[in-house]
């Protein structure tokens, strides 16, 4: 006879093994269903674009084909978290990789611990999302979030780009030109001022050259924006807080706890709390670090990591000192100040003479020469003519105008105008203004017949300034320190007044 309880396990065995048989089986019919999805969704069409992660999308393909369970599907983009198709990381355990859509376009997927999620990733997710973000093609783009499909991560999609700023530089800034430096630092304003001067405006607070993105044409775009906020409030000039944030050395002035770093005692908790300011011209002073970064090959203004601190709370922005431009000298050392009311808001900036094209620049030269306030001993004529003593002229302005133009130029410059060249004082710069103006009310014919100018030259604007390069930035100098002239009609575009109360949410 059989003994009873064991009967009795070796019946359960079975039942228990036959449930877990169905059990299996379910699972692999889901697993299969997956794989089966998984390759389905594996584009037939790759929109290829990049360069750089060229290689790394064919590998992508490849293993889509041949092994789709290591693929991951995220809102229909595959990707495979596996080192060989990372592209970035950052702080918390921060990785990016590539990923390539269904629709067969490539983007890149951030991926962030999911305990993080709530704080930095949904944070993120809702600045892009913002309107001044998604309308302005200066901040990278939004295309999807999901804390839900994975326990442990939580993922950001986004348009993918090339490499950021450090790597590009790294890379690229030796063959840098002038004008491509120029370019990318007014790229780098363009994403502040679709960031600063709409409602609902919003701060960035961790500009550094990772956090710029480079893409395939060689563009620039604001990117993590983890420690972005919005304004509190329509209007709000400042966002305060007792958190530090923000990487060594790319961090404004008055985001710092100076007391704290000068102090030898620990902070207590029924201490105070620490109160900082960030205000829009805190991502403008770090803007100005970052463009020293990229006119310099990524050297950084105040200095190496050790002293800038040192140099930041000594308002000396020592290696501006090393730029041989004047101009981008002056802009920035503007947006380093550690003044406030020295630095310029975003608009400010890129009215400045070092972006205005050579045609806005001859508009500002034109307007000064028309100006009627421009009459004898005015204090704008006697800077410009260098009469006042205590106000000497820029030397960055040669001394004798009629010189640099020359006997023959400046007969054919005068021709048609009512003044011959023995009318024009060659120290008198008000004189110059006049010629120009003159020579643009009777252009015809002349530049072709003009013998200083290169083959190349195409413009009387390119001509003129040519050989007066700094006359737009010397009046700009002049007129930026007189009141009643900034706010003069056809001046006033030039020395944007910045009111943040009137700031509406309309377009
Ligand atoms: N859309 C993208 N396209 C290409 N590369 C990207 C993209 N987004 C991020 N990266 C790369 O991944 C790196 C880390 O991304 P990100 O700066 O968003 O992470 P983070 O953890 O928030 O960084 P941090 O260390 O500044 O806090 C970037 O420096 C860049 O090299
Ligand atoms: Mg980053």
């Amino acid at each position: 006879m059989m003994n009873k309880p064991r009967a009795l396990k070796r019946k359960l065995d079975l039942i228990r093994t036959r449930s877990e048989q169905k059990e299996a089986m379910k699972l692999k019919r889901r697993l299969d269903e997956k794989t089966e999805r998984t390759a389905t969704l594996k584009p037939t069409d790759w929109k290829s674009v990049s360069v750089k992660h060229a290689e790394k999308f064919q590998k992508l393909l490849e293993l889509w084909e041949s092994d789709p369970e290591s693929i991951t599907i995220v809102n229909d983009n595959g990707v495979c978290f596996k080192k060989e198709f990372a592209i970035g990381s950052g702080s918390y355990g921060t990785e990016v990789y590539i990923c390539l859509g269904s629709d067969g376009i490539e983007r890149a997927i951030k991926r962030l611990p999911k305990l993080l999620c709530e704080k930095f990733l949904k944070n993120e997710r809702d600045i892009l999302n913002s309107r001044n973000a998604v309308d302005s093609p200066r901040i990278v783009n939004y295309c999807f979030y999901d804390d839900t499909s994975n326990p442990d991560f939580g993922y950001l999609i986004l348009s993918l780009n090339e490499q950021n700023l450090e790597e590009f530089i790294r890379e690229e800034g030796e063959s840098m030109t002038e004008s491509g430096a120029t370019k990318m630092i007014r790229q780098v304003l363009e994403g502040l001022k679709a960031l600063h001067t709409r409602e609902p405006r919003i701060l960035h607070r961790d500009l550094k050259p990772t956090n710029i993105l480079v893409d395939v044409h060689g563009n620039l775009l604001l990117s993590d924006f983890v420690m972005g906020r919005f304004f509190p409030e329509q209007g709000a000039t400042t966002y305060h807080t007792s958190n530090e944030s923000g990487s060594h050395g790319w961090v404004a002035y008055e985001c710092i706890d100076w007391g704290g770093l000068f102090s030898h005692k620990a902070r207590n908790p029924s201490d105070t709390p620490i109160q900082l300011r960030w205000k829009e011209k805190s991502d403008i002073q770090v803007a100005g670090m970052l463009s020293f970064y990229i006119l310099t090959e990524g050297k950084h203004p105040l200095g190496p990591k050790i002293v800038r601190l040192m140099n930041l709370h000594a308002n000396n922005p020592k290696h501006l000192r090393d730029l041989s431009d004047p101009v981008v000298t002056d802009l920035l050392s503007q947006m380093l100040a550690r003044d406030l009311d020295q630095r310029p808001y975003v608009e400010q900036a890129l009215k400045h003479p070092y972006f205005l094209s050579l045609e806005e620049q001859m508009k500002f030269v034109e307007a000064v020469g028309n100006e009627p306030k421009l009459k004898n001993f005015c204090a704008v004529y006697r800077q410009l003519n260098n009469l006042d003593p205590s106000k000497p002229r820029s030397r960055l302005l040669p001394k004798d105008w009629k010189t640099v133009i020359g006997h023959d130029d400046l007969d054919t410059l005068c021709r048609g105008g009512h003044r011959s060249p023995s009318e024009y004082n060659g120290s008198r710069y008000t004189d110059c203004l006049r010629l120009i103006r003159n020579t643009f009310q009777h252009r015809d014919g002349k530049l072709s017949q003009l013998k200083k100018k290169t083959p190349a030259t195409s413009s009387l604007e390119e001509y003129f300034f040519q050989l007066f390069p700094k006359l737009p930035f010397v009046l700009h100098q002049i007129i930026r320190e007189c009141p009643d002239w900034k706010t003069r009609p056809a001046l006033k575009e030039f020395f944007p007044v910045v009111d943040r109360h009137a700031v509406t949410d309309a377009d």
